[in-house]
């Protein structure tokens, strides 16, 4: 009797270091594969000839989680001032890059650089031009917090009043701990990992579905997959960078790596108006240096490149015909850099090009309604 206090209190403790723990280490008590009360797992399809679909252990996929990360991405709650959404930049019609836009507008102003798209990310090792973030978690804190000037404890308040979410949270996570800023980053992650675009022209040539007209066959096979020549060129040597490098077994078009194509003049490894890697790394011989962007969906991501310097496909196949600038740490691949370009590339060669890059459009995934604004 006398000790039934303590056993009162042992009892209490003993529920909170299960139940109540706060989200210091992050994961199993505040929501992840152990608190997934009620929800139901998904599993996405395998695109072909893609490396295997690995989800994170941490963060499984699940239908709520999916659908509060759409929800969040589309919901302007998160910024600020309620006027900016992830959609806001990242639009579906443009395989969620920014439309025409060379900058966007964040609540601090102008981007410094151009709104990449956001597919096909669970193939992609590192985030931003610059490679800063190499986890999606880690991507969508820094987005939060440089786009939409998120800070928890103003927007998780707003989040509580919304019984929807909270609803959403205790189904996708678990009731411990509530809403949580990991938890916020979680399910957006979840709903950026279900963005899969694999379906476009080149994929149904590729699984034999659909053939190349011949001017994408040769602006794929002659152009785009064939090298330089070190003396007379022939090929216009995209596929080092743009392509993974053992090539047809791997459809992704992404080499998760960064270069310097050229693109500024710089005279010494100082002289970068944009650094790129270089600042992540504090390396000089990064400086210039920018992550390999997608090519999938590139008819829909104009203006290209990380300043948006250039409005139309022609004009970065002109880039690289004849537009190459020099610098210190050119990538060695960029061959023709000391004449200014390959300076070969014939009027069909270009169109040639053009015609295989507009394989790479997936309508399907453009318009898929699964990804599109949940609220409308
Ligand atoms: C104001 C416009 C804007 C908003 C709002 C915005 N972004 Fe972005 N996003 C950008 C820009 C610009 C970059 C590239 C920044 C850089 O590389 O330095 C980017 C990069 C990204 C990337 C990396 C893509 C890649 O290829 O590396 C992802 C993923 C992303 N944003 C997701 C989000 C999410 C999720 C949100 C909402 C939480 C969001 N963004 C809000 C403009 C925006
Ligand atoms: C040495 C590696 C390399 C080679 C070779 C290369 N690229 Fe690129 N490409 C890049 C990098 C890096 C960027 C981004 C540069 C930047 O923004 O500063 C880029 C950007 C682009 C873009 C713009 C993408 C966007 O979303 O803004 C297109 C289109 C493109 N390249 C097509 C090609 C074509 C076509 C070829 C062959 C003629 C080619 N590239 C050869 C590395 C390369």
């Amino acid at each position: 009797m006398r000790y039934a206090w303590l056993a009162g209190i042992t009892a209490l403790w003993l529920f909170c270091l299960t139940e109540c723990k706060p989200d210091d280490d992050g994961d199993v008590s505040c929501g992840g594969p152990d608190s997934l009360y009620t929800a139901t797992p998904l599993t996405l399809a395998q695109p072909f000839k893609f490396p295997p679909i690995k989800i994170p252990e941490d963060n499984p996929l699940t239908q709520e989680g999916v659908l509060l990360g759409r929800m969040l991405f589309y919901d302007p709650v998160l910024s600020v001032d309620s006027t900016l959404s992830c959609a806001g930049c990242h639009k579906q019609e443009y395989a969620f890059s920014d439309g025409g836009k060379a900058f966007s507008q964040s609540v601090f102003g102008a981007t410094k650089r151009n709104t990449p798209p956001i597919f096909n990310v669970l193939w992609m090792k590192n985030f931003f031009w610059d490679g800063r973030a190499h986890t999606l978690p880690l991507q969508v804190s820094d987005a939060l917090r440089a786009e939409q000037d998120f800070s928890a404890n103003v927007i998780i308040p707003r989040l509580e009043k919304r019984p929807e979410y909270v609803a959403l949270f205790n189904k996708a996570f678990g009731k411990p701990c509530g809403i949580t800023e990991e938890k916020i980053h979680k399910a957006l992650s979840q709903f950026m990992m279900t963005l899969i675009s694999a379906d476009s022209k080149f994929d149904k040539v590729m699984r034999g579905q659909a053939v190349f007209t011949p001017s994408e066959y040769r602006g794929f096979y002659e152009l785009f997959m064939k090298d330089t020549g070190a003396v007379n060129g022939y090929g216009a040597d995209c596929f080092h960078c743009h392509a993974n490098s053992s090539g047809a077994s791997n459809l992704t078009m992404m080499d998760n790596n960064f270069h310097n194509n050229a693109l500024q003049y710089a005279p010494t490894m100082n002289d970068f108006a944009d650094k790129g890697r270089g600042a992540v790394t504090n390396n000089m011989l990064d400086n210039g240096l920018f992550r390999t962007p997608h090519i999938r969906n590139i008819e829909v991501t104009a203006p290209y490149m990380h300043n948006g310097q250039f409005n139309t496909l022609e004009e970065v196949i002109e880039f690289y015909n004849s537009g190459l600038k020099y610098s210190p740490t050119t990538d060695p691949q960029m061959k023709t850099v000391h004449r200014g370009g390959l300076q070969y590339l014939t009027a069909q060669d270009k169109a040639d090009l053009v015609a295989f890059l507009k394989t790479l459009t997936d309508t399907a995934f453009l318009r898929n309604p699964a990804f599109s604004n949940p609220f409308k």
